[in-house]
C-alpha cells in the first residue's frame, strides 16, 4: 500500500514537473550584444555592494582568473559542479541576457535558454531579493569587463547529471517570491532579515539539508555543513558558548575575529572578507536581526561562561589521572606544538569559546590543524601555521580527542580518523 502511494505520488510529481517545465522554461529573447547598456552610476554602486553581500565572487571568480569568469568547482554530495561565466561576454558569458533572464535565473534557477540550473547556485535564497536590488545587480554585472571563458563540464553521478529532473526539485523545495517584511518588527530588523535570508544566503551553509540537498524548511539557520566544515546555528539557533552581543557579532562579521568568539575560519573567511566591503549599515541590520532572534541568557551567565573558558584554557591541563593513554599523548603534543600561542596572556581566543571545539564533528579542527589558518582581511595578524607535515595521523587524532575533552563537556568525536584520512587523500 505504502509503495503504491509512493509510485502514485512519484508519477503525479513527474507529470506536474513536466507541466511546470513547459510553462516556465520558455527561451527568453537575446538582448543585442552591442551597444552595451548604460546604467546610472549609483545603481551600479548599489549593485557592487549587493554582489559583495551575495559573495558572488566567492564562487564565480577563480584565483588568478578574470573576475566572474567562473570555472570554480564546488564539491557537493552529488559530485563536482562548476560555476559559470557571468561576465557580459556574448558567447560564453551572460552578455546576451536581458534583465528578465537574469532575474528569472536568480529567482527560479532557469537559464536564458530555459535550462535548469543546479541549486549549488543558491537561487533558493536569492529568490527573496526584491526587484529594485535585482535591477542593481543586473546593472553591476552588465558593466563588468567581458571575459571569454567556456563553462567546464560538471562531474556528477547518474541521475544527478540529468538537468530536467531539477524541475521536480524546484517544484518541491523552491519558495518563490521576494522577502515579505514582518510588520511587527522594525525597518532595520526587516532589512537585516532580508539580507540574511536572501542575498547573504547565510542559510545555505548554516542550515541542515535533506537527502536531495534542499535546506530543511523548518530548521533554517539551525546549523549545517559546508565543504567538510560545520557551520553552527545562528540567530534563533545560536549556540556559541558566550551569547552574542551587538559588538561581538559586528566584530566577527566585519573583522572575522572577536575576543570571545574566535576566528571566522574555513568557508566563513570568504564570507567575512566580502562583508568587510559592504556598507556598515547593512551589517548593522543583519546584527539587529540575529541578536533579536537569538535565545536570551540570564544576565550573569555570559560573564561566567567566559571566565570559566579562560580558566580552563589556561589551567595547564586536565586533573591528573583523568586522561587515557592516547589523550595523554594528545596533551603532550598540545603542550609542544600549540601551547606556545594558545596560552595565558596570548593573543588567541580561549579555544573553549570558539566554533571549532564545540562543533558536533572534528571536521573544523582537523582542517585547521592540517591546513593552518589563512586570516581574514580584517584580522591579518591572526594566522596559524599548518601541521600536516610535522604531525603524523595518530598525533592529530590523539590531539583532537584530548582537546575535545579538555576544552568542552560535549560528547567525544568519533570521526577524527576518517577526516584525517580524507584530508590526506584530497591533497
Ligand atoms: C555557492 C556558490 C555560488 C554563489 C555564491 C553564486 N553562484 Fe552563481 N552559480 C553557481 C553555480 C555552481 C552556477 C552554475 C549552475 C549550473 O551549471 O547549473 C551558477 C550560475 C549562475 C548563473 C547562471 C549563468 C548561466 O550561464 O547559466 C547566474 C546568472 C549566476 N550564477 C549569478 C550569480 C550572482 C549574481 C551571484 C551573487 C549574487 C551568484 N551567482 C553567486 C554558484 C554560485
Ligand atoms: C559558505 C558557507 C557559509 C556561508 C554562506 C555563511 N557562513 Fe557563517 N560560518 C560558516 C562556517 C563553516 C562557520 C564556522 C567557522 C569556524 O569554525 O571558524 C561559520 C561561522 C559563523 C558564525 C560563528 C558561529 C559560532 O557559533 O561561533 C557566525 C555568527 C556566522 N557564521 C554568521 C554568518 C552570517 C550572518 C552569514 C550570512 C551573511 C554566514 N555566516 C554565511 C559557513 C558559512
Ligand atoms: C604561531 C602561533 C600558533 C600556533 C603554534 C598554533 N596556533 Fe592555533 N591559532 C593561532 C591563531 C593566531 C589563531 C586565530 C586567532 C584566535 O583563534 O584567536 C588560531 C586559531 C586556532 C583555532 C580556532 C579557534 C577558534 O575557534 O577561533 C584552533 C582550533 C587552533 N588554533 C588550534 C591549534 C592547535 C591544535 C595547534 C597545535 C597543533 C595550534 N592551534 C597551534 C595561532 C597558533
Amino acid at each position: 500500500m505504502g509503495r503504491l502511494i509512493f509510485f502514485a505520488s512519484a508519477l503525479t510529481l513527474l507529470a506536474a514537473s513536466f507541466f511546470a517545465y513547459a510553462l516556465r522554461h520558455a527561451e527568453l529573447p537575446a538582448r543585442a550584444a552591442l551597444p552595451r547598456p548604460v546604467f546610472p552610476a549609483d545603481l551600479v554602486q548599489r549593485g557592487e555592494k549587493l554582489a559583495s553581500l551575495g559573495a558572488c565572487a566567492a564562487c564565480h571568480t577563480r584565483p588568478g582568473a578574470a573576475p566572474y569568469s567562473g570555472g570554480h568547482g564546488l564539491n557537493t554530495p552529488f559530485g563536482v559542479i562548476y560555476s559559470t561565466n557571468i561576465t557580459p561576454e556574448a558567447e560564453t558569458g551572460i552578455g546576451l541576457w536581458g534583465e528578465d533572464a537574469f532575474i528569472r535565473a536568480m529567482r527560479e534557477g532557469i537559464d536564458r535558454r530555459g535550462g535548469m540550473l543546479y541549486p549549488a547556485f543558491p537561487y533558493d535564497h536569492y529568490a527573496k531579493v526584491n526587484d529594485a536590488d535585482m535591477k542593481a545587480l543586473y546593472a553591476y554585472f552588465s558593466t563588468r569587463q567581458p571575459a571569454r571563458a567556456q563553462a567546464k563540464t560538471n562531474e556528477l553521478s547518474f541521475p544527478f547529471n540529468i538537468r530536467p529532473l531539477l524541475a521536480a526539485w524546484s517544484l518541491l523545495f523552491l519558495e518563490s517570491g521576494p522577502y515579505k517584511p514582518d510588520p511587527t518588527k522594525s525597518v532595520k530588523w526587516n532589512e537585516g532579515a532580508y539580507y540574511v535570508e536572501g542575498l547573504g544566503h547565510c542559510g545555505a551553509c548554516h542550515s541542515p539539508r535533506n537527502a536531495l540537498g534542499a535546506v530543511k524548511a523548518d530548521a533554517r539557520l539551525a546549523g549545517g555543513d559546508a565543504d567538510g566544515w560545520h557551520a553552527p546555528g545562528i540567530g534563533a539557533h545560536a549556540k556559541a558558548p558566550a551569547t552574542w552581543t551587538r559588538d561581538s557579532l559586528t566584530n566577527y562579521l566585519i573583522d572575522g575575529w572577536d575576543e570571545n568568539h574566535g576566528l571566522a575560519a574555513g568557508p566563513m573567511t570568504a564570507v567575512v572578507n566580502h562583508l568587510a566591503k559592504i556598507d556598515e549599515s547593512m551589517v548593522d541590520a543583519m546584527v539587529e536581526y540575529l541578536i533579536d532572534t537569538q535565545p536570551k541568557p540570564d544576565a550573569g551567565e555570559r560573564t561566567k561562561v567566559i571566565q570559566l573558558a579562560r580558566d580552563r584554557e589556561f589551567s595547564g591541563g586536565a586533573p591528573a589521572g583523568t586522561l587515557s593513554e592516547n589523550e595523554s599523548r594528545g596533551e603532550a603534543i598540545f603542550a609542544r606544538a600549540c601551547a606556545n600561542c594558545h596560552k595565558r596572556g596570548g593573543q588567541t581566543t580561549p579555544l573553549a569559546l570558539g566554533a571549532v571545539m564545540n562543533a558536533p564533528h572534528a571536521g573544523n579542527l582537523i582542517a585547521i590543524v592540517m591546513k593552518g589558518v589563512q586570516p581574514p582581511t580584517g584580522a591579518p595578524e591572526k594566522s596559524m601555521p599548518r601541521f600536516a607535515q610535522s604531525l603524523k595521523d595518530d598525533d592529530i587524532i590523539d590531539l583532537a580527542t584530548y582537546m575535545r575533552k579538555r576544552f568542552t563537556q560535549k560528547p567525544a568525536w568519533t570521526d577524527a580518523p576518517q577526516r584525517v584520512k580524507d584530508m590526506r587523500a584530497a591533497k
